[in-house]
């Protein structure tokens, strides 16, 4: 369970990234973050896994308190969190099997990984979470040879073979084409169902928010303005988060007729 008491975050700048968060995400859900540039929706993700630091409020993952948490304690809660960006941040010169491996890192330990010392054990893993997203057969091509899509189920797979309690993806479409957009969201939603690990997913297209959002969670100004099913998010609720009329930039794919 994550849970957020009055979390607020500001930057050593003054910026607000946060203003008061308060929610909790019980385990197993698949929640989707949605707002404008700037509203807060990757600082809220990036709280959870320690990488921004909060400062006001409490924040608990799995009965963790993360606010003055140690660095050793902060890596071994971020050894349960997968994370997936946008960008899919994968070693290019790299095999797929090797950058899936990097995901063992935390149970392996540095040297032995530097030195490809992965145990049969870590490779099922590895061979199992490619499985899971369905590549298993580019094991061993580079992965600067995969397409976009592709990347990114590699992505998932590092983040998988973590064995994570918690996935969290920042925008993991936003460089996507549509038709592989909603393939990646399905396996993300697939390995939500399949694993039960709680997701959190940033995303920008209300489209892809509404089908494969059980939550959704509405941002604006650091600040939850929504918390909601996606059948409760309709166009008035996304309009009220984004605090404009929705245009054609908002979708994924335009369906016949709407938002013209
Ligand atoms: N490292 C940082 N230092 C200072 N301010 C930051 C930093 N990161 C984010 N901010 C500010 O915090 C606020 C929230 O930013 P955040 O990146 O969380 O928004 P976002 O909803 O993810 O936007 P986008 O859709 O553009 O990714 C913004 O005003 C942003 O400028
Ligand atoms: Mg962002």
């Amino acid at each position: 369970m994550i849970e957020f008491r009055d979390v607020s975050v500001t930057y050593p700048n003054g910026t607000k990234g946060l203003d008061g968060v308060t929610l909790t995400i019980p385990d197993g859900q698949f929640v989707v973050v949605v707002g404008l540039s700037g509203a807060g929706k990757s600082t809220l993700v990036r709280t959870i896994n320690g990488l921004v630091p909060v400062t006001g409020g409490e924040l608990t993952v799995n009965g963790e308190n993360l606010v003055g948490a140690s660095k050793r304690r902060l890596r071994g809660l971020r050894s349960r969190i997968g994370m997936i960006f946008q960008s899919f941040n994968l070693v290019n010169r790299v095999t797929v099997l090797n950058n899936v491996l990097t995901g063992r890192l935390h149970s392996t330990g540095m040297l032995r990984s530097l030195l490809g010392w992965f145990s049969a054990d870590d490779k099922e893993r590895a061979f199992d979470a490619l499985e899971r997203v369905g590549i298993v057969e580019k094991a061993y091509i580079r992965a600067s040879q995969l397409s976009g899509g592709q990347q990114q189920r590699v992505a998932i797979a590092r983040a998988l073979a973590q064995e994570p309690q918690v996935v969290l993806a920042d925008e993991p479409v936003a460089s996507l084409d549509p038709p592989t957009a909603n393939a990646v969201m399905r396996d993300l939603q697939r390995i939500n169902r399949e694993l039960g690990i709680t997701t959190v997913v940033n995303l920008h297209f209300l489209d892809l928010a509404r089908r494969y959002g059980d939550r959704i969670i509405g941002m604006r100004a650091g600040k939850v303005v929504f918390d909601g099913t996606a059948a409760e998010a309709d166009d008035a609720v996304f309009e009220e988060i984004y605090g404009r009329s929705l245009t054609a930039e908002d979708v994924a794919e335009r369906e016949p007729g709407a938002l013209a």
